[in-house]
């Protein structure tokens, strides 16, 4: 199972821009990804970090998880953005295009404590997910479909063929190291069906939420990756009709037409302990 912390929403911001950063600690947003890498042009990066390092000691971001993304370390701003973080209040630190276990290596002997998460955006990160997963200080992946779609040379398309082998590979990996994992961001922030139809598809594959560039996607992202009333209705009468199978005697239980197990009540559970950290969050 994934964390309990709600991701359902990861909204991206500029680390320049003074305004979102504002507006950030009032939006419904479940983690905030504080962009130093491509959100930020080369010749403000390093007042970005500055600004950053400033709003985030006097912002008040409340339960809303706070990660940055630095620069990679074969830039010129990388080891600086990571050194800024050292003993910072931020929940993770978020690395750009890692395609070996060794490139976390390198940040993490940068920085002592920070958890540390994973853009998933290169074809050779994609075929080293499960080594990369595994390693020690990882936390979490995030799909970088956007890069990923340029090195592979694939078009946009609504179903995401072009993108499944990748998605599939971080999810398994993911999921086999307990880490959080993020789907990629949507880019024509106001098509709201197109983005609603992917967010129900990453929820449909396992992801815990979505990566977001506008505030005019959170509600969507939200709800999608939300369990519905009928699916925590489902999950209270799963848990009643099992432990009433149960004191009489038996192993399963029968509930809509559908066999109930032990395992299905793990998942039952699940489902209950997210509504309630996503009520916690609200
Ligand atoms: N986070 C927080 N606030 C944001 C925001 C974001 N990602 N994007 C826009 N806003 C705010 C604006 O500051 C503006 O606030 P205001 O009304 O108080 O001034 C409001 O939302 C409306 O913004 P809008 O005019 O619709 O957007 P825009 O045209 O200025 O910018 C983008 C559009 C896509 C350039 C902008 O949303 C953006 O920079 N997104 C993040 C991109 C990014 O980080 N990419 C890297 C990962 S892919
Ligand atoms: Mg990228």
């Amino acid at each position: 199972m994934s964390t309990i912390r709600p991701y359902r929403s990861a909204l991206y911001i500029p680390g320049s821009k003074d305004r979102a950063l504002d507006k950030a600690q009032t939006l419904a947003t479940d983690a905030i990804i504080f962009d130093l890498e491509d959100a930020v042009a080369p010749d403000e990066k390093i007042a970005a970090r500055a600004l950053l390092v400033q709003t985030l000691a006097k912002a008040d971001y409340g339960r809303r998880a706070k990660i940055v993304r630095v620069n990679g370390l074969d830039t010129e701003w990388g080891a600086d953005d990571v050194a800024a973080f050292v003993g910072s209040d931020i929940d993770a630190l978020l690395i750009p295009k890692v395609s070996t276990p060794e490139d976390l290596d390198a940040v993490a002997d940068l920085t002592p404590d920070v958890p540390l998460w994973a853009m998933m955006e290169t074809a050779l990160g994609m075929l080293n997910a499960t080594s990369i997963a595994a390693h020690p200080r990882l936390a979490g992946m995030v799909m970088g479909t956007n890069d990923l779609a340029k090195e592979l040379n694939s078009r946009f398309r609504a179903d995401r063929l072009p993108m499944q082998a990748g998605l599939g590979l971080c999810l398994l990996a993911a999921k086999a190291h307990n880490l959080t994992i993020i789907d990629g961001v949507y880019n024509a922030f106001k098509d709201d069906e197109g983005l609603r139809a992917e967010c129900e598809q990453g929820r449909d594959m396992g992801f815990d939420g979505k990566t977001l560039i506008h505030p005019a996607q959170l509600e969507i992202a939200n709800t999608a990756f939300a369990p519905s009333e009928a699916e925590i209705t489902l999950a209270q009468r799963q848990i009643e009709a099992f432990n009433a199978a149960q004191a009489a005697g038996q192993g399963v239980a029968v509930v809509d037409g559908k066999i109930v197990e032990n395992l299905h009540i793990v998942t039952a559970q699940a489902t209950l302990a997210k509504a309630k950290a996503i009520e916690a969050q609200s």
